[in-house]
């Protein structure tokens, strides 16, 4: 292996369900003040999927383009991280390795750790990237994410996939080499198999969420990682954005850095401008941060040429559980040329509004488990959609 390969995030595309649900609707359903989901959590909507939409049609959504601009040639591999699984043996990678026609000659998996599964992807691909330089390895982050109606996770609900193409050289995003591990056997949130909805203890997996952050970088800065001043930016995993702001504020203080509110915006602030719409992604959430730094870098630099060209970005990937890796990137210089900002911005426009008896109804239904013909109504206007369950199978259909 040559000593200055470099390997990480050469493209970067989301995508997320037909129909979005505004916080204002739920906080009218639930007597909540609006304040509390606006201010407190830091959301403003959730994004819900359509009957015919699921973890494998947002999946193939989000990756469609990369394989449009890239083709499939150098894609050996497909990781599909996800906790909201499909199938107990089939990997979801393999509906989408079909719907996108990749070629027969690639391993395709899929990994689960909570919302962390994704980050161990993009390790495992920089591993493989690193074996062979001339191989991409196509990353995938796809979650629902679904909790009790009237529960207090039901206002952190969303859903969204990330598709990320990895390489040598890239265009975006180098990913560096120490890494900080943080693993704790603690049952702050889980979904037995029998269940369609996450079970939560939402301040013990607050308190989880910032220990693993200690953890993390206490052992990243045991392994010789940057100090946190080198970094332009911090992309914590959030499943609701305030939680970024938590961690970061724990962070510093855990440095023994200064905790002004206004350094903590500066480090936070243009990562969560997609997950504050989106609701919280799971294995997506982090990547989804990275994609909001990216894409407003020019607002960020008050429109400067060259944004965040060269600078080094923090990023904090945690999976309740627990397992949480802090790790560090540095954007390429030129990344601008490569992005997808009207393609992201349009995902998120294009979703339909429910009411909120709409979305309820979305949110009761489930499948038969009688292996009979289930078609699916006709709602998404994505380019992929679930037809079908027949015969215990899922059919999933190009539009
Ligand atoms: P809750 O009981 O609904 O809310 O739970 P709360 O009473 O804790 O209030 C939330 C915040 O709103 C508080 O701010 C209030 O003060 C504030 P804080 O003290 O935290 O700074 N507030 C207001 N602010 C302005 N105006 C008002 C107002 N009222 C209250 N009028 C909770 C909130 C997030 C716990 C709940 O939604 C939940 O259980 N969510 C699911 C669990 C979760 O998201 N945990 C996060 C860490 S674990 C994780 O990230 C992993 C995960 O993604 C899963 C995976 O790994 O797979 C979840």
């Amino acid at each position: 292996m040559s000593s200055d390969l470099t390997t990480g995030i050469h493209d970067l595309s989301f995508a997320t369900g037909e129909y979005v649900l505004p916080h204002t609707a739920l906080a009218a359903y639930n007597g909540t003040d609006i304040g509390k989901y606006h201010t407190g959590i830091g959301q403003r909507s959730m994004s819900v999927p359509a009957a015919d939409e699921d973890i494998v049609t947002m999946a193939a959504a989000a990756a469609a383009p990369i394989v449009a601009r890239h083709g499939a040639e150098r894609i050996r591999t497909v990781v599909f991280a996800t906790e909201s699984s499909v199938d107990q043996a089939k990997s979801a990678g393999v509906y989408v390795h079909s719907l996108l026609q990749l070629p027969s000659a690639c391993r395709v998996v899929e990994l689960k750790q909570a919302c962390y599964a994704a980050t161990a992807a993009l390790q495992l691909a920089i591993g493989l990237v690193r074996r062979d330089p001339s191989q991409q390895v196509l990353v995938i982050a796809s979650d629902v994410s679904k909790y009790d109606l009237d529960s207090p996770g039901e206002a952190t609900q969303g859903a969204a996939a990330v598709a990320m193409l990895i390489g040598a050289d890239p265009a975006l995003v180098r990913i560096e080499e120490p890494s900080g591990l943080f693993t704790a056997d603690v049952m702050d949130f889980w979904r037995p198999n029998y269940r369609e909805t996450a079970l939560v203890d939402g301040q013990q997996s607050i308190a989880a969420y910032l220990q693993a952050v200690e953890g993390t970088w206490k052992d990243y800065a045991e392994q010789g990682g940057r100090p946190p001043q080198e970094f332009a930016a911090f992309c914590y995993h959030q499943p609701f954005t305030k939680m970024a702001y938590k961690a970061h504020r724990h962070l510093l203080n855990y440095c023994g850095q200064a905790t002004d509110e206004d350094a903590v915006e500066r480090a936070v602030k243009h990562t969560t401008a997609y997950n504050s719409v989106i609701g919280n992604s799971y294995t997506a959430s982090v990547y989804l941060a990275l994609a909001a730094l990216l894409d407003q870098a020019g607002d960020q630099t008050g429109g400067q040429d060259g944004g965040l060209d060269g600078r080094s970005v923090g990023f904090l990937s945690y999976g309740s559980g627990s397992v949480a890796e802090f790790f560090a990137g540095t954007v390429v210089p030129g990344y601008r040329r490569h992005l997808r900002t009207a393609a992201h911005r349009a995902a998120i426009d294009r979703r339909t509004p429910l009411t909120y008896a709409e979305y309820r109804e979305l949110h009761q239904r489930s499948f038969p488990a009688d292996g009979g013909d289930h078609p699916t109504p006709a709602q998404t206007t994505g380019p992929f959609r679930l037809a079908a369950l027949r015969g215990h199978k899922r059919l999933y259909d190009t539009r």
